[in-house]
């Protein structure tokens, strides 16, 4: 991969990051969703439009990965010690780019002094649940929410003196 960058996400990446969040929602979770029928696919739709256009909002505590001009990742973190998300393309997908936004994460936590860090991941996410593990990562409690043609299981993990 050319050079990776990392830097502070800025207003005008807010619908490469919206779009980004869709595509890599829909990639991990799609285990997760009904038979495919057109209401759920339509209804799948409103909820990552959701998904993408809440994290898009939240621009100014998301950090982005950039390569070639193009935003392949995203990182959202928050100084009392919370990673709200961490999402790679699936096509950048195990070529470092969510080590080095996890990294730049974990970095900008101990800048602000935060001790623990905590996260929620979908509990089926298992992917995402051996990233963090392999980090130090564990779990600390389970909540499950039910919202309108989606249920899930969100586990919560922490990590200490982050
Ligand atoms: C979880 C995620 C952020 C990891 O990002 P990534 O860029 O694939 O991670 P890296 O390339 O830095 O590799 C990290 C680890 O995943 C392993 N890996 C390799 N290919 C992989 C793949 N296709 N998918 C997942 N993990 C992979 C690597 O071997 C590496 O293992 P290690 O930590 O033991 O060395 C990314 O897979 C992703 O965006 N998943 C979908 C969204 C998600 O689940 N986000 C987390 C919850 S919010």
């Amino acid at each position: 991969m050319t050079s990776l960058q990392i830097r502070p996400a800025e207003a005008c990446d807010s619908t490469a990051i919206a779009a980004l969040v869709r595509e890599t929602w829909l990639s991990a979770n799609q285990d997760l969703l009904p038979c495919d029928t057109l209401s759920n696919i339509s209804q799948t739709g409103r909820l990552t439009n959701q998904l993408g256009g809440f994290v898009a909002g939240e621009w100014q505590s998301v950090r982005v990965a950039e390569t070639a001009g193009q935003l392949v990742g995203a990182v959202g973190v928050n100084p009392a010690g919370v990673i709200w998300m961490l999402y790679v393309l699936p096509a950048y997908q195990g070529r470092g780019v969510g080590s080095a936004l996890y990294n730049d994460a974990i970095g900008a936590m101990k800048q602000a002094g935060s001790r623990k860090a905590i996260l929620e991941v979908l509990a089926s996410n298992e992917n995402a649940v051996a990233f963090y593990r392999a980090r130090g990562w564990v779990p600390e409690g389970r909540r499950t929410e039910h919202i309108p043609g989606f249920r899930f299981t969100a586990l919560r993990m922490g990590l200490a003196r982050a």
